[in-house]
């Protein structure tokens, strides 16, 4: 299997090198300024140490490669497979692993349709902590194609779909809880540390985490927050009042009393008797039901 890489910033290099470790020999990468780096430059050692060769193009970089693992910012995600796309050929697998919009990588499919085979893919951990460990998200006709054409290497691909976009999709439904619960936590505890109980909350807040695995956890909060919102709504009021007396945020935590103002209103409690429900389905099967959601 000869591999290509575009764009060889710091997720290109990382890969590289964890691929070359595991066996993979031959990589050949592209950037516009690995195009314009001399002999001897720092990125040439750089991608020589990674096993990598420097092409000066794209049209050299499609040049006998079978897999082409895109690594641009997503916002030149387009632009990048625009300009590549008279150089690819039928059998060649393109495989977009930059952070884009679901609709860029639908676009991406699109433009590529009859030309390349394409995988929508989306890299789920930073790159410099796990490497090819990490899981990557693969989605798109050919994801299972290219999932076995790595899976020799040690790259952890997951198959999430057949419809381009899947992946991009999964990784941005994921964020709503990733850097949520980041925000959500950095209000907590920047008002735990005005009070002057920064390490004991953190410590708490561990514990109750830590009590059980994440996916009963889960559960508890979407299957009680169905049937107790109301009164939750009560306890954000005093929540609220303690942070606006420290001077501390309110963002999020305003946000977390509208929303279970929200869900009160969705009458969740008379529907399921004042009982939680058993799966977190049947809370979103009742929620979905009742139509758009306005906010
Ligand atoms: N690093 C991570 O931990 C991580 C984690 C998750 C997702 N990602 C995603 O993976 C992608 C790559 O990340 P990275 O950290 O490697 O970024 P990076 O260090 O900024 O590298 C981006 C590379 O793309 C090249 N590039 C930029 N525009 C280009 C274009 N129009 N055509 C061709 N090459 C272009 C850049 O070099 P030139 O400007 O010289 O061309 C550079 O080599 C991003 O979409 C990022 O969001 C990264």
């Amino acid at each position: 299997m000869q591999l290509g890489i575009l764009g060889f910033g710091e997720a290109g290099v990382r890969f590289a090198k964890d691929l070359s470790a595991a066996g993979l020999t031959g990589i050949v990468a592209y950037s516009r300024s690995g195009a314009k780096a001399q002999p001897g430059d720092a990125l040439h050692a750089e991608a020589a140490a990674a096993g990598v060769t420097l092409v000066k193009t794209m049209r050299a970089l499609c040049k006998s490669t079978d897999v082409i693992i895109a690594l641009t910012p997503g916002k030149a995600a387009l632009a990048a497979a625009k300009k590549i796309s008279k150089h690819l050929q039928p059998g060649q697998i393109y495989v977009d692993m930059s952070s884009a919009a679901v609709k860029t990588m639908e676009d991406i499919a699109q433009l590529l349709d009859g030309k390349a085979r394409f995988v929508d893919a989306a890299i789920m951990s930073p790159v410099p902590l796990n490497g090819i460990k990490g899981v990557i998200g693969a989605s798109g006709a050919d994801a299972e194609a290219f999932r076995v054409l790595m899976e020799p290497y040690g790259m952890n691909v997951k198959v999430v779909g057949v419809k381009p976009g899947g992946a991009s999709a999964m990784k941005l439904i994921r964020s709503v809880c990733m850097k949520g619960l980041s925000a959500v936590l950095l209000e907590c505890l920047e008002v735990a540390h005005r009070y002057g109980v920064l390490e004991a909350a953190a410590a708490d807040i561990a514990g109750s985490f830590d009590e059980r695995p994440f996916a009963q956890n889960m559960k508890r909060y979407v299957c009680g927050t169905a049937v107790h919102a109301e009164r939750r709504i009560h306890e954000m009021a005093d929540v609220l009042a303690l942070l606006n007396s420290l001077d501390s945020s309110t963002r999020m935590t305003k946000s977390t009393r509208a929303k279970l103002m929200d869900v009160s209103k969705m009458g969740l409690r008379e529907k399921f008797n004042a009982r939680e429900p058993d799966t977190i389905a049947a809370v979103m099967d009742a929620i979905v039901a009742l139509g758009p959601s306005k906010a």
